[in-house]
């Protein structure tokens, strides 16, 4: 189990690797995933405070490139809790005003997690 803490809401034992967006949402949060967790809609944008995973989907990593904000925010769908974090949820469905946060995203990563060091998917794509 690992503390998940949520600014302003509170600290939580989550189990490890839980899919974070669904962790945040278990804790009460209506953390947007308008995508469903497919890392495409971002709205499941989390900023975090400690305990940043330093690794990232190949998905998570384009996306965030396609919208001009890596080393800004991370998307919780494509991020798993495997140690203690901190994080600050960016856009729930009360301060959206959705109906819903969106359809229930599925308990393992999707799409398929392709997980690589920041770093070296900033170098990859540095060479394209
Ligand atoms: S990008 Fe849509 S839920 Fe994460």
């Amino acid at each position: 189990m690992y503390e998940l803490t949520i600014k302003g809401v509170g600290t939580f034992e989550v189990e490890e690797g839980t899919r974070l967006v669904r962790a945040i949402e278990d804790c009460g949060v209506d953390i947007g995933h308008r995508c469903g967790g497919q890392a495409s809609c971002t709205t499941c944008r989390v900023q975090f405070a400690e305990g940043e995973p330093n690794v990232m989907t190949k998905a998570e990593h384009s996306k965030l490139g396609d919208i001009g904000q890596r080393g800004e925010m991370r998307l919780a769908c494509q991020i798993v809790v495997d140690r203690d974090m901190t994080v600050e949820p960016l856009m729930t469905a009360e301060d959206q005003g959705w109906d819903d946060a969106g359809p229930e995203p599925s308990i393992t990563v999707e799409p398929e997690p392709d997980w690589h060091p920041i770093s070296v998917l900033d170098a990859d794509e540095a060479e394209e």
